[in-house]
């Protein structure tokens, strides 16, 4: 099969402020010297990003938040939905309080991976990559994430970031020619040390191979020259960086392992791989007959997406680098969280603020994987249980910490619990009956004082009142699913404080001022439990605050507080009838 190299005659044709060295390799001794020359001087803009104690500059920043770029080798699954929802809850809150926010997601383009199952498909990898990246696109729009960027890593901007970048790190002295050998696994797109490799027979075909212990992927031996990153003169650096900033992984286990694997694993990274091998990627400047290796081409995106190299000094942030929060599994920290950070420090450039590493889907015990073949094709599930269905359940039911066990059994559960049996239903409790108006309770009750309410309404304002502050202190700790089980609380309460209430009793007996506080209280608490579901459940959330008639202005974080709005409680939405008639109706199959 015919090979493909990217034109390498338009690179750096905007960037040529940097030069890059005519000789090619750095000799071990220069580079020796190089490294101890060259100081790094970053640590304490680097703490005070991270602790939260910002510049003037950065008070403007943007917030920004990125899934991982996912391989375009086969298609999307559960998996990656999962990142990109927890991503899109992030920057959705963020917008609820008042703050603009990006959120960058998209496809990791080239590498060893993408070339073999173009060359399997017998594909051009372009034209493999022009069609599954078209697919990762289609379901974050089916999946209603706000995305404000999809990069891809063929896109011309960034091969033109990532060759500044190399570019740089080469003239710093951090990059420098050697024999490598090891053992490469292309699935992983990484090399394992030896004692992180092992013999295992398949149970397919009987058959012995080397494998990753971490992943059980094949690995192949490798041997080439190539160039390395100098990584190893980072380990103090990371180390003391680590130490000053206790929550940059989370969640906290992660990062121990992190710190363990810098203190006693860290070597030196190959960082291209010899063109012949691998001509699917960006060539390295100057150097044709190598080719980036994927993992430094695929990091980039995250400031490339932010702008860079384009960067106006003093305003580097408008772009909203550094990222907030990078949201990604847990099968890729430490490309994140030790090559990442040890890349933008060779640059001296600013480093995210955290990354958020959460757990895996399974499917009968084994990591939902494309590798394997046991995934879940999100555009079904999407379909078959809805949109705002499947956000709730897998932010529900996903782990920061754990992984998870897919199951259709586990959707209609959550569904039939929460979201029908909870929320739609309170919301027709209250609005459906004729015997009370919503409007008139808001209207009479709004002002209503403390003094005269019996404990069970002082209980329930007080859970209504702490429910904003808790949510979001979840989401501070960047735990989405605590945060909407928080508000779910709120809304299994309402049901029970509704029933204990019994308005429906108390209009029989014509004592109307009962009524009306009992609506009105459930009212409010819809209404507060709307605005806070809406990063998860956008649609639903707003039909639920059209049906109680909150004004589309006063949806915000700030209009979620008790007694804030005495304008909503007139329908702007027909309310149906009947459980079809539900914001939740009945699921059509359930197996
Ligand atoms: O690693 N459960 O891409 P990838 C939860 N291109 N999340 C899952 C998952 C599962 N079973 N399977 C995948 C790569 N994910 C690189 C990333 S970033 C600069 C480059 C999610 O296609 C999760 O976020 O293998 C995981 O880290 C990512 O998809 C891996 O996607
Ligand atoms: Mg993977």
């Amino acid at each position: 099969m015919e090979r493909f190299m990217i034109a390498s005659s338009r690179r750096l044709s905007t960037l040529r402020t940097v030069s890059i060295r005519p000789n090619g390799w750095v000799c071990q001794s220069c580079r020796a010297r190089g490294a101890a020359r060259l100081r790094f001087s970053t640590s304490a803009s680097i703490s005070s990003s991270n602790s939260g104690n910002l510049s003037h500059q950065q008070n403007d920043k943007p917030y920004y938040v990125t899934t991982p770029i996912f391989y375009v080798n086969a298609s999307p699954h559960v998996g990656h939905l999962y990142s990109m929802l927890i991503a899109d809850v992030f920057k959705r809150w963020e917008v609820l309080k008042g703050r603009t926010a990006y959120l960058s997601t998209g496809t990791d383009e080239h590498g060893m991976k993408v070339q073999r199952a173009a060359e399997l498909q017998d594909l051009h990898p372009k034209a493999l990559c022009d069609a599954n990246a078209e697919t990762f696109k289609d379901l974050a729009k089916k999946a209603n994430i706000a995305n404000d960027y999809f990069i891809r890593t063929t896109d011309p901007e960034h091969r033109d970031a990532v060759e500044f970048f190399w570019a740089r790190l080469r003239e710093k002295g951090y990059i420098y020619e050697n024999k490598h050998e090891g053992w490469y696994c292309v699935s992983d797109e990484t090399f394992y040390p030896e004692n992180m490799v092992e013999k295992r027979v398949s149970p397919i075909t009987g058959k012995s191979f080397i494998a990753s212990i971490e992943t059980g992927n094949a690995v192949e031996w490798t041997e080439e020259r190539n160039y390395h990153f100098h990584l190893t003169a980072f380990r103090e650096k990371l180390l003391q960086f680590y130490k000053e900033n206790p929550e940059w992984v989370v969640p906290a286990g992660r990062f121990t392992e992190v710190i363990n694997w810098v203190e006693n694993n860290l070597e030196d990274l190959s960082v291209s791989r010899p063109a012949n091998r691998l001509d699917w990627g960006i060539p390295v400047p100057g150097d044709p007959s190598q080719t980036i290796y994927v993992w430094l081409d695929a990091l980039v995106n995250y400031i490339t997406t932010a702008g860079y190299p384009h960067w106006q000094p003093g305003s580097e942030h408008t772009g909203g680098w550094p990222a907030d929060v990078h949201v990604v599994g847990k099968d890729i920290v430490r490309f994140h969280c030790i090559y990442w950070p040890a890349f933008l420090m060779a640059l001296d450039l600013p480093l995210p603020k955290q990354v958020l590493s959460h757990g895996h889907w399974l499917m009968s015990k084994q990591k939902m994987s494309k590798s394997v073949g046991n995934v879940v094709n999100p555009f079904f599930a999407l379909d078959r249980w809805g949109v705002d269905t499947m956000r709730y359940f897998l932010i529900y039911s996903g782990h920061i910490s754990g992984d998870a066990d897919y199951n259709n059994a586990f959707i209609v559960e959550k569904y039939k619990k929460g979201l029908q049996g909870g929320l739609g239903n309170l919301l027709n409790r209250v609005t459906r009956p004729k015997n009370w108006s919503v409007r008139q309770a808001v209207e009479n009750m709004a002002r209503t004082q403390g003094s005269t309410l019996s404990p069970e309404i002082v209980y329930h304002r007080k859970i209504l009142g702490r429910v904003v502050e808790k949510a979001d202190d979840h989401m501070k700790a960047l735990n989405p699913s605590w945060a909407l089980q928080d508000i779910m609380d709120v809304v299994f309460d309402t049901n029970k404080f509704f029933t204990e209430q019994a308005p429906w009793e108390r209009s029989k007996e014509g004592d109307m001022v009962a009524v009306e506080r009992t609506v009105f209280f459930t009212a409010e608490s819809l209404r507060i439990v709307g605005i806070l579901l809406q990063p998860f459940i956008p649609e639903k959330a707003s039909e639920l605050l059209d049906r109680l008639g909150v004004d589309p202005t006063r949806r915000r974080l700030e209009d979620a507080v008790l007694n804030s709005d005495d304008s909503y409680g007139t329908p702007m939405v027909p309310l149906g009838t009947g459980a079809q008639g539900s914001l939740f109706p009945t699921l059509p199959v359930e197996d």
